[in-house]
């Protein structure tokens, strides 16, 4: 059993670290480097993989750390250009295991495939007709994905909505709702939505339009809820009582705000995108699948919101956490993520192959939930900075060893730079040429 709380975890070197990754992978410090080399993709599977290829573009690799999930702990693997992402969001959950870690559980890992169905003749004759023979257009999608089937997963159900248009002549789509077990699903999606398109153009009379998955994939969410103790919340002067009303403060602006809510949320994919990419998923269905899901009552909403327990009840449905204590704070997130730990990218990709295995996850919806309570940990950290000492504080503290770095420090300059021109409140490239100029003369004046 592993565990992921390893302080002072940030300050071992590379090779430490990666020898912390390599153990709990149960391979050699060599076979990582193979797996994690060239950013983990070789030129030449690249080439494999999408066209006019001209190289491969890499991202820092790094663990998120403290981050228990229903009791289990997980070293997090995050590919991510941005500093401070991976820190905040382990020091909140950090913060999250005082109060027992993050509780979450998955639907069923159910794709949406649609396929439009325009001039309908008859609405009621058209839904009628697919709803008889439901059994049978099941069976007919199953035999297009044999091997999903055989892997446990297949069509589950039928639905048809009406988009617009008379009783005589209507605008329809039909929904297939497919158990993609642990694949992501677009190209199973896909496969049965083109599979069944003739027989329901032929049992509705109507004109099939699109055959398609729905990156909505709302039978396919996550929720997780997380609790901590408002002692561990003090920062500073500021008692965790006052921290934790910032914060759910912070939640109520967002719930009222879009504006603000799209920056909410944006925090929150700075958890679980990292997570996403690492793990060698499809980003941009996960974000458009997370966006759609904020906005579906018409008002673009915060994806996880934060009360005090016992202030309020605000229950999240499902998700199976032990009770928590009067006046902690409670965070809930919910929204859909359709994630694969089978096929596409991790096929070719060495890294993503490699972070999922450090992930230890064995299915979809444990990967789904992972990522979700990251998300939910990305979120606490933002709101509690934003809420007392401000982003750039923390930001910049760790941004300045990236400016440090571009100023051309090397490696054992750079943490001394990036504490000069943080300390100055100064953290511009030009600032770091300073201070590195200053720090050789230094150096020198001392040899
Ligand atoms: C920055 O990447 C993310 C934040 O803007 C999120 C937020 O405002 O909640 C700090």
């Amino acid at each position: 059993m592993i565990t992921s709380r390893l302080p002072g975890f940030y300050k071992l070197s590379l090779d430490e670290r990666r020898r912390v990754a390599a153990d709990a992978l149960g391979v050699s410090i060599d076979e990582l480097e193979v797996a994690l080399e060239g950013g983990g993709l070789s030129v030449a599977s690249a080439d494999k993989t999408i066209e006019n290829v001209i190289g491969t573009y890499a991202l820092p690799l790094a663990l998120a750390l403290n981050v228990k999930v229903n009791g289990r702990d997980y070293l997090v693997p995050m590919a991510v250009e941005e500093p401070s992402v991976v820190a905040a969001a382990s020091a909140a959950a950090r913060s999250v295991r005082d109060g027992g870690g993050f509780f979450a559980v998955a639907d069923a890992p159910v794709m949406i495939a649609q396929i439009e169905l325009d001039q309908v003749p008859e609405v009621h004759e058209a839904v009628r007709a697919v709803m008889t023979h439901e059994r049978r257009l099941r069976e007919l999608a199953d035999a297009a994905v044999p091997g999903l089937v055989a892997r446990g997963g297949g069509a589950r159900h039928l639905e048809m909505r009406l988009l617009d248009g008379s009783a005589t002549n209507a605008w329809m789509v039909v929904h297939v709702h497919l158990d993609c077990r642990d694949a992501m699903g677009a190209n199973l999606a896909n496969t049965v939505a083109e599979a069944l398109a003739p027989e329901l153009e032929r049992l509705t009379g109507g004109r099939v339009g699109l055959r398609i998955l729905s990156n909505l994939c709302d039978t396919r969410r996550v929720r997780a809820v997380c609790r901590v103790p408002p002692a561990s919340l003090v920062m500073g002067e500021r008692t965790g009582e006052e921290v934790r009303d910032g914060i759910v403060r912070a939640s109520r602006f967002a719930e009222r705000d879009p504006y603000r809510a799209a920056t909410h949320n944006k925090g929150i994919m700075n958890g679980i995108d990292p997570v996403v990419i690492a793990t060698g998923n499809d980003w941009r269905a996960v974000e458009a699948g997370a966006h759609a899901w904020a906005a579906r009552t018409g008002h673009y909403s915060p994806l996880a919101t934060w009360s005090v327990v016992g202030a309020e009840t605000r229950d999240l449905s499902g998700v199976l956490a032990p009770p928590a204590q009067h006046g902690w704070l409670q965070g809930k997130i919910e929204l859909p993520i359709a994630l694969g730990i089978v096929g596409g990218t991790l096929r070719v990709h060495g890294g993503a192959k490699a972070a999922l295995a450090l992930t230890g996850v064995t299915s979809a919806q444990e990967l789904a939930m992972l990522a979700c309570s990251v998300g939910l940990a990305s979120n606490l950290a933002a709101l509690r900075a934003l809420a007392t000492v401000g982003i750039q504080e923390g930001h910049m503290a760790l941004h300045a060893r990236s400016v440090a770095s571009a100023a051309g420090a090397q490696e054992s300059e750079v943490e001394r730079v990036a504490a000069i021109i943080h300390g100055r409140g100064w953290v511009t490239l030009d600032a770091a040429t300073q201070a590195l100029r200053e720090l050789r003369a230094e150096t020198d004046a001392a040899e």
